[in-house]
């Protein structure tokens, strides 16, 4: 993506911000045992305004009748450069990402009075992070110990993070091009994955096999742990052990997506680890499917966040009914909630720079908002049937989920997903080596 793209987003910031000055921190790295580190994941809010992908940063942001932008960040250094890697350095992350100022990170303490100074807000995302909190309030503190001398600390602390949610909610044409791409990827992976199933082989070898179309096309890690679950263990929602064998007979559930210059996909397909659906496996199957589809239809322009949901819960309820699962009326069972024996989460969430990604799901008012082009989301519908006394032994350690991407276009949506098998038929097909 340009630096343009990112100048453009603290711009748009800025004017929404009005006065005031925003203190946005990316992540810290994470220590995984002694002097071992987690692969390193900047914060997502930080990344959106800046493409800036070394820890230890901070961007500052004064709105005003002059917008100004100043990253702190690492200083070059050669000894740590010849064992980490390179850094860019204040200069050159100035030169490269087009801030108006750049210092060191070993300067911020000295020169962030100043900065804040009379400004008459302060936009950080108080309470996201212990460190900074105490960091902030020290500073502001301070700041408040000068008053007789006529400097004024920001008299308002607001959420940086509700303006650029709203921000984030509706991707540019460049960010849909990489989330293309990131679905892509996904689509190949589980394509893979459902390929190299055979009964006997170990959870984690189909999950080896999804990473490794991963990172063959670049992408770095996955978007979030996969869920490669065969079996009863599909009716663990966030089963991510990965270390049982396959039985000919079960299903296979996975949920995986890969994570590409910071965007995730998202895409869950079951499928049976024989390569051919049994008579009940494929009647709840199918009932997910049309509840996906249901729900699918309802992704459009206008129309509000919850109504897919409604529609895959209207169809899966009547199914639970008609296979004997749930009791009494389609109103009664919904109304009853008995359903979520069997349905337990939503049926989609937005998706983007996180996985579950940032953006409120109601409006001020309380009511589901509705949907715009650029939006994008999940549509995931599922049906988790564990072994009970009531339920038909038949059903027994049955779990689906069925999820794809969707971006909100101007007349519907468009499935970024729609490669991964998802019939009956295509994945039968797909499995036994048809194109
Ligand atoms: N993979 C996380 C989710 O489907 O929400
Ligand atoms: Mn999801
Ligand atoms: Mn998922």
């Amino acid at each position: 993506m340009q630096f343009e793209e990112f100048k453009q987003r603290r711009q748009a910031l800025a004017a929404q911000m009005g006065q005031g000055i925003a203190l946005i921190p990316t992540a810290p790295e994470a220590t995984r045992n002694r002097d071992s580190h987690y692969p390193y994941r900047f914060d997502s809010y930080f990344y959106y305004l800046t493409g800036f992908d070394e820890p230890e940063a901070v961007l500052l942001l004064i709105a005003g009748e002059q917008t100004k932008s100043i990253l702190f960040c690492r200083d070059k250094h050669l000894e740590r450069e010849i064992w980490d890697g390179f850094r860019h350095g204040p200069a050159g992350a100035q030169e490269k990402f087009g801030f108006d100022e750049a210092y060191s990170i070993d300067e911020l303490d000295q020169r962030i009075a100043e900065l804040l100074a009379n400004q008459p807000s302060l936009h950080f995302s108080l309470g996201a992070d212990a460190g900074w909190d105490k960091r902030v309030t020290g500073w502001l503190k301070e700041l408040s110990a000068q008053a007789r001398s006529g400097i004024a600390a920001p008299a308002a602390i607001q959420d940086v993070r509700r303006l650029i949610d709203e921000m984030r909610l509706i991707k540019s044409p460049a960010e849909l091009e990489i989330m293309r791409k990131a679905a892509q990827i996904t689509v190949q992976a589980h394509q893979r994955a459902m390929r190299a199933t055979q009964p006997g082989m170990m959870e984690y070898e189909i999950e080896a096999e999804v990473l490794h179309e991963f990172m063959r096309h670049g992408s770095r890690a996955p978007a979030y742990t996969s869920i490669v679950a065969g079996g009863a263990n599909a009716c663990v929602l966030h089963y991510i052990s990965n270390q049982d064998q396959l039985k000919s007979g079960d299903l296979l559930l996975i949920d995986a997506g890969c994570e590409l210059s910071g965007y995730a996909a998202d895409i869950t397909r079951t499928f049976p680890v024989n390569g051919k659906f049994s008579a009940v496996q494929k009647d709840v199957y199918e009932l997910v499917l049309a509840a996906q589809a249901a729900a699918i239809a309802e992704v459009r322009p206008g129309q509000h966040w919850n109504a897919a949901h409604e529609a895959a819960l209207n169809i899966l309820v009547q199914g639970f009914i008609d296979f004997g699962l749930c009791q009494g009326s389609l109103e009664g069972v919904l109304e009853s909630g008995d359903y979520r024996r069997f349905y337990m989460h939503r049926t989609g969430h937005w998706l983007g720079l996180d996985v579950h990604d940032a953006g409120e799901y109601k409006n001020a008012a309380e009511n589901w908002r509705p949907l715009m082009p650029g939006m994008v989301l999940t549509v995931e519908p599922g049906c988790y049937i564990r072994p009970a006394d009531d339920v038909p032994e038949a059903f027994w350690n049955i779990g689906i989920r069925i999820e794809d991407n969707a971006v909100v276009t101007t007349q519907g949506c468009d499935i970024l997903t729609s490669g991964a098998p998802k019939t009956v038929q295509e994945i039968e097909s797909w499995m036994a080596g048809h194109e």
